[in-house]
């Protein structure tokens, strides 16, 4: 994989279902760079709600990430349902997500190749990935693994609470008119409902390698 064109592997899905772990560790296996894209609109959001500013607003939201600066992905709080909350708002706007597309093309652009994780990579940033992996499990699942993921670090939730928010953000994000969450044709689904992380590894290490 070290010659030639790089190697792109799109890892897309619905929150919380394990694509960041699984991204990161194929980048590792396969001597790849990784991008979390989440972390771009999760930036967006954050400085918007941190300026004071309307997140439905689709001008400041497009100013703001044709402004964004790799310092701004080091925000410490962007990691939280805060922040994924803020980051669906802006991820609707076309504005905000035009202005992205160029350096998410440009990271996997470059060799050896990368894995990119998000909800329209292999859609629309990366329609000619060499694999496309649509990484799903029920809300359920979903919201049991975030519950438990937020209680081992010491907070205090309620599965139905984080259940509620699931449901809102895959609809928000299914529903949007510009480049909503969707399977792209070529894609492999892999639902990890059934499997833990070194199970939905193993299998996503198959498919990539059933494409190499
Ligand atoms: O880890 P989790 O799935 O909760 O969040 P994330 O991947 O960091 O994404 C946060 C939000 O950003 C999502 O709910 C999407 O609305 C948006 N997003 C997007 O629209 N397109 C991407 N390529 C990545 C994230």
């Amino acid at each position: 994989m070290a010659s030639g064109k790089p190697f792109v592997i799109a890892i897309d899905g619905p929150a919380a279902a394990g694509k960041g772990t699984l991204a990161e560790r194929l980048a590792a296996h396969y001597g790849l760079a990784y991008l979390d894209t989440g972390l771009l609109y999760r930036a967006i959001g954050r400085l918007m709600a941190d300026r004071g500013f309307d997140l439905d607003d689709p001008v400041i939201a497009g100013q703001i990430a044709e402004a964004l600066d790799p310092e701004d992905l080091t925000h410490p709080g962007l990691r939280g349902r805060e922040a994924g909350e803020f980051a669906s708002r802006v991820a609707v706007h076309p504005s905000v997500r035009s202005a992205l597309v160029a350096f998410q093309r440009g990271f996997a652009g470059r060799a050896p190749g990368a894995v990119l994780d998000g909800r329209d990579i292999g859609t629309v940033i990366c329609p000619d990935a060499d694999v496309k992996i649509f990484v799903t499990a029920s809300p359920e699942v979903r919201a049991r693994r975030r519950t438990d993921e937020l209680a081992a670090k010491g907070r205090d939730v309620d599965y139905e609470r984080i259940l509620a928010e699931v449901r809102e953000r895959d609809a928000r994000d299914s529903g949007r008119a510009t480049a909503p969450l969707k399977a792209a044709d070529d894609a492999v689904i892999l639902d990890t409902s059934a499997l833990d992380r070194e199970g939905a590894f193993r299998a996503a290490v198959a498919i990539v390698d059933a494409r190499r």
